[in-house]
């Protein structure tokens, strides 16, 4: 029998583990890579989704999180703390559970989604709300980590860098090789430091022939690479990626002038219109800060940026799920009908 075995035993020998490390897994990764033809067809591009909302607690952050806590058990920790949009919460909080460890997160209050508030209540995590923002919330966890004794687990650990570059791996066995161009959303910018690392290692030994582009998008609300200084009061309805300080900055600059790339920024609304055709055109539901990378890849297309023919992977990070409000938000209310088939064909559009 073939299950995927989660990204630590699938890539053993790239990952910082020897044999007696005890592995915390919910055999996230092995996520699918999906051909995206209304895409393709707009940018005259051979364009792949890889679709991150399908591990196990809907987000890409499970690839990095397993490393991380798997780590943290190693070296004796009891607990671990996280700040969080949402999505690293709610996977520290599930490999916590896994672990038998206590979980604190710290969010910013009133500006996570529904759907990752729940996962961090259900897993039972211990919440703090903060009167402040995601950066607030970063001092406020890594201080505490210092002073405490308590792990911390965002992307500063170099854990889940490590456990994160595995997307890039993956992309490559799957296609045969790398892309020409990588396309992601960019936050607190873990991720594409995270994918360059891997898209590099394969590149070096020879398992690809070369790595990507690295094609970063910001929300204009919140782009500080893209402004080259820090936004104070961060904005954007992609609640994920609403920072302002991103810890992997440098990284982020690295990825992009070593591969070649760029980092721009996309608005609100280009992100709810990427956000809305993936879903109605290519049946692929993410939340929006997801879309940002193909909102972004749109807009190089109409700036005439994208040379046709080429091979692109755009990164959806999350599951459309986890923030349904934007899918509601706008979309006409469903009619009610009687108990009758003359009624409903007719409201159909079948009769
Ligand atoms: N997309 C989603 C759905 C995210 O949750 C995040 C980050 C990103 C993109 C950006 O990735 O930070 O590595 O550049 N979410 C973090 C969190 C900040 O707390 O869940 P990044």
């Amino acid at each position: 029998t073939h299950q995927w075995r989660g990204i630590i035993e699938e890539y053993r020998d790239r990952l910082p583990v020897s044999a007696t490390t005890p592995v915390v897994t919910l055999r996230e990764g092995g996520t699918p890579l999906v051909p995206a033809a209304v895409l393709s067809e707009r940018t005259g591009c051979e364009v792949h989704l890889k679709v991150e909302g399908a591990n196990p607690t809907g987000s890409f952050k499970d690839r990095g999180m397993t490393m991380a806590i798997t780590k943290a058990k190693e070296e004796g920790a009891k607990a671990v703390i996280c700040a969080s949009t949402g999505n690293t919460s709610a996977s520290a909080a599930a490999y916590a559970v896994r672990a038998g460890m206590v979980c604190a997160v710290l969010v910013p209050q009133g500006k996570i989604a529904l759907g990752k508030m729940g996962q961090a209540l259900v897993y039972g995590s211990k919440i703090l709300q903060v009167d402040g923002n995601f950066d607030d919330c970063l001092n406020l966890a890594r201080g505490l980590s210092e002073n405490y004794p308590v792990a911390l687990v965002n992307s500063v650990n170099p854990f889940r860098i490590e456990g994160q570059k595995t997307a890039s791996f993956e992309i490559v066995d799957a296609l045969g090789d790398a892309p020409d161009i990588h396309v992601l959303p960019v936050g607190n910018a873990g991720n594409i430091t995270a994918y360059w690392k891997g898209y590099k290692e394969y590149a070096a030994d020879s398992v690809s022939t070369r790595a990507p582009r690295m094609w970063g998008f910001q929300a204009s609300g919140s782009a500080p690479i893209v402004r080259g200084e820090i936004v104070k009061d961060p904005s954007t309805i992609a609640t994920a990626i609403r920072i302002g300080n991103p810890a992997s900055w440098q990284h982020a600059l690295a990825a992009r002038d070593e591969s070649g790339g760029f980092i721009d920024e996309v608005t609100d609304r280009e992100i709810l219109r990427a956000y809305k055709l993936l879903a109605s055109q290519e049946g692929v539901f993410v939340e929006p800060a997801s879309a940002a990378s193909v909102a972004g890849l749109l807009k190089a297309a109409e700036q005439g940026k994208v040379d046709t023919g080429q091979r692109i992977v755009c990164t959806v990070t999350g599951n459309g799920l986890k923030d349904p409000d934007w899918a509601v938000a706008g979309a006409p209310q469903p009619v009610t009908v009687p108990v009758d088939a003359a009624a409903a064909a007719e409201r159909l559009g079948l009769a």
